[in-house]
């Protein structure tokens, strides 16, 4: 492996646990950034380093020898990764690959809709990367979209599914396809990405792309619930995702931000979305990184035996 030594930013969080744990498991050094102050757990078998998010002096100082940056930063601390980027491109640094913390919908595709104006950090933090990388060719990065957390989800209600209930939300018809990837599957694709990178075999430099667990229907999720759970009928609440998105941007365009879920849920579920990639498309990420996919019954009846 060209890349040994790791820093990952935020790597105590839900995802990032995963990713240290996975990073470690295949052999790199791994170092986790955490806020200076923050009292969060961190992984095992990590150097922990706490930094001031920022200063790009101290972002340099704790990165400095390291060959790579995930950042795996929470919601919230997302422009927080500019003096990262900052620190990992600046004169002298080490870094050859960063992975910015994208993680979630293709953010490349999200410009110009309502939910491109909650994610609009992210995409401001790849359009940076790919001018400094055009300027810099020691310097590469590479963006990862995966979908819904799919575990994760599912533990917090976010795909409205009530297994105690034995209720499900559906938007519109229920059959349109999404793309979701459970939290170890995203971080074996993270670990991929670091194996390859900077190898002749490298296929991810400068590129942003996609994986997904599966590519399952809203309706399908619910047939492999309601067959684990005995085979009865769920109670179905159906919405219109033209009306849920109207009600959003209404409450968007007047500061609401929490309105994110409800569109993410549009972009995802709505009738005609189009936004799940093909499993089969070579440019996949599964593909170019050789993750396969996985099995949409068996990750339900994991959150139904929780
Ligand atoms: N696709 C999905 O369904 C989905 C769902 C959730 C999140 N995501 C995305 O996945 C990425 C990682 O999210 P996550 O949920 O794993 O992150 P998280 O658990 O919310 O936070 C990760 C870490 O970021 C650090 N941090 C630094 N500055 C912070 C700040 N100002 N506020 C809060 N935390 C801060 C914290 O570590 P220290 O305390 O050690 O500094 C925290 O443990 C993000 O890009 C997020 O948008 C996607």
């Amino acid at each position: 492996m060209a890349i040994k030594n790791v820093v990952v930013a935020g790597g105590s969080g839900a995802l990032g646990t995963p990713i240290v744990n996975e990073l470690v498991k295949s052999g790199f050094n791994v170092t986790v950034l955490s806020r200076e102050g923050s009292t969060t757990t961190q992984p095992a078998g990590t150097t922990v380093k706490h930094v001031d998010y920022k200063s790009v002096d101290s972002l340099k100082a704790a990165i400095a020898g390291q060959d790579a940056v995930v950042s795996v930063l929470g919601s919230f601390a997302i422009p927080e990764q500019i003096p990262l980027a900052q620190a990992a491109f600046a004169p002298g640094s080490t870094i050859k690959r960063f992975i910015p913390s994208e993680f979630g919908v293709n953010t490349r595709k999200t410009p110009g809709s309502a939910i491109g104006k909650i994610l609009g950090a992210k995409t401001q933090l790849v359009d940076f990367l790919t001018e400094e990388a055009n300027k810099n060719p020691n310097f590469k990065w590479t963006g990862i979209s995966n979908g819904h957390f799919f575990d994760w989800g599912l533990s917090r209600g976010l795909f409205g599914l009530d297994r105690e209930k034995r209720t499900a939300k559906i938007y519109d018809s229920g059959n349109e396809r999404f793309q979701a990837s459970n939290l170890p599957f995203v971080a074996k694709a993270v670990s991929a990405v670091l194996q390859k990178a900077d190898t002749p075999d490298d296929k991810t430099a400068n590129q942003y792309f996609e994986i997904a667990s599966f590519t399952p229907t809203q309706n399908e999720v619910l047939a492999a619930a309601e067959e684990l759970t005995g085979g009865d009928k769920w109670t179905v609440n159906r919405v219109s995702s033209a009306e849920v998105q109207k009600v959003a941007e209404d409450k968007l365009s007047k500061g609401d931000y929490s309105v994110f879920v409800d569109l993410l849920s549009v972009w995802q579920y709505a009738d005609g979305a189009g936004h799940a990639p093909n499993l089969a498309d070579p440019a996949l990420g599964n593909n170019i990184l050789g993750l396969g996919h996985q099995d949409v019954k068996e990750s339900v009846a994991a959150w139904l035996k929780e």
